[in-house]
C-alpha cells in the first residue's frame, strides 16, 4: 500500500550531464538540432497537457475514445497481477481507466525524466488507489535502468506506452528502444502502445500549428529550459516555431526558425544563426497498421489487436513479446 508522502521513489537522475551535453552537440551540429525528450520541464509538461486539450490536436480525445469502447478487451488482454509500467508520468484518465479496471493490479510503475511531473501525477494516483502499489521511476526511459518490484506475486509485466510518443523516435531508434522494452518486461510480457495513423495533410498541419498558438509555446519552451539552466541568452521573440509534414517519410516536422541572423552564448559558447536558419526540435512520425506491426516485429513483439476509431485516425494496439 502507497501514501502520498511515503512515495518509493527510485531515481536515476536522468537531466544532469546528459541536457548539457546533448544541448551543445546538437547546436553545434549543421543542420541544428535538439532532443524532444527536453521538451518535458514543469512548464513544457503543462503545455502539453494543454496541447491535448486543443480541437486541433485530435491525438488525445480519439486515444480515449478507443480506449473507452474497448476497454473490456484490453483489460482481459492484459490480465490479472499484472505489474504495469507506464513510460511517461501517468497523470492521464486513459491510465486511470486501466487502473480501474484491472484485477489485482500487482504494481504500477510510472517512469518519467521529469522529477516534479512524475511524483505529482504520482502522489495524485497513491492517493485515489490506495490499495495498489505505486512505485514511480525517475529516468530517461530510453537508458538502462532497472524496474522496482513490487511485494506480492506477479503474473507477468505489460508496458502501457499511450500517446503515440513512439512516433517521437525514427523508426531505426524506435526499432532498437522496442527491443530494449521486449527485453525488460520478461517472457509473457505485454505491450499496451497508442500509434497514431497516417491520415490527410490538413488534419496533421492543423493539429501541429494550433491557432491558439500553444504548440509554438511548447515548442519555444525548450530555448527557455537552455536559458535557465544553461546560462544561454537565446531571445525568443527572435525565433518562431515551424510544423510541416513531410509525407515522404511520414512524420511531421518540427522547428523553431531564427528569424534573423544572430549569435547566441550558451554556456560561454557562441553559436551563430543564419536569417531563416532551423533548428529541428522533433519528429512525429505517423504509421500505417501495417508499418508499425513490421516494426514491432523486427523488435521482437507480435501485434495480437489493433483498436482503431471510425475515421481510422489513431490505434491502440495490444502486443506480446515473442517466444
Ligand atoms: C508526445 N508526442 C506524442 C507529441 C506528438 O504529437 O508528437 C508531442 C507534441 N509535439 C507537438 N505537439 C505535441
Amino acid at each position: 500500500m502507497s501514501s502520498p508522502d511515503t512515495l518509493p521513489l527510485l531515481d536515476f537522475h536522468p537531466e544532469t550531464e546528459s541536457f548539457r551535453d546533448e544541448v551543445l552537440t546538437g547546436l553545434r551540429d549543421d543542420p541544428k538540432h535538439l532532443p524532444s525528450k527536453f521538451f518535458y520541464d514543469e512548464r513544457g509538461s503543462k503545455l502539453f497537457d494543454a496541447i491535448c486539450e486543443l480541437d486541433e490536436y485530435y491525438l488525445t480525445r480519439t486515444e480515449l475514445a478507443i480506449m473507452k469502447m474497448h476497454l473490456g478487451a484490453m483489460v482481459d488482454a492484459l490480465g490479472p497481477r499484472v505489474r504495469l509500467v507506464e513510460y511517461g508520468s501517468g497523470s492521464s484518465l486513459k491510465t486511470r481507466l486501466l487502473l480501474d479496471h484491472l484485477p489485482r493490479l500487482a504494481g504500477y510503475v510510472p517512469i518519467d525524466i521529469s522529477r516534479e511531473h512524475l511524483l505529482h501525477a504520482a502522489e495524485e494516483i497513491a492517493a485515489q488507489y490506495p490499495d495498489v502499489p505505486i512505485l514511480p521511476v525517475c529516468a530517461d526511459y530510453t537508458s538502462d535502468y532497472r524496474l522496482p518490484d513490487p511485494d506480492g506475486d506477479v503474473e507477468r509485466t505489460v508496458v502501457y506506452y499511450p500517446g503515440s510518443t513512439v512516433g517521437n523516435f525514427t523508426p531505426d531508434t524506435a526499432r532498437t528502444f522496442l527491443t530494449h522494452m521486449a527485453k525488460q518486461v520478461g517472457p509473457r510480457g505485454g505491450l499496451l502502445i497508442g500509434v497514431d495513423l497516417q491520415k490527410d495533410e490538413a488534419v496533421l498541419r492543423a493539429a501541429y500549428n494550433d491557432a491558439q498558438g500553444v504548440t509554438a509555446a511548447f515548442n519555444k519552451n525548450l530555448l527557455r529550459r537552455i536559458n535557465r539552466q544553461l546560462e544561454a541568452d537565446f531571445d525568443l521573440d527572435r525565433f518562431r516555431h515551424e510544423a510541416v509534414y513531410n509525407a515522404a517519410e511520414g512524420r511531421v516536422e518540427m522547428y523553431l526558425v531564427s528569424e534573423s541572423a544572430q549569435r547566441v552564448a550558451v554556456e560561454g559558447v557562441g553559436v551563430s544563426f543564419e536569417a531563416g536558419e532551423r533548428i529541428l526540435t522533433e519528429y512525429s512520425y505517423k504509421y500505417t497498421v501495417d508499418g508499425f506491426a513490421d516494426l514491432a516485429d523486427r523488435a521482437g513483439w507480435s501485434v495480437e489487436t489493433v483498436w482503431t476509431d471510425d475515421q481510422e485516425l489513431f490505434s491502440v494496439q495490444y502486443a506480446e513479446r515473442k517466444a
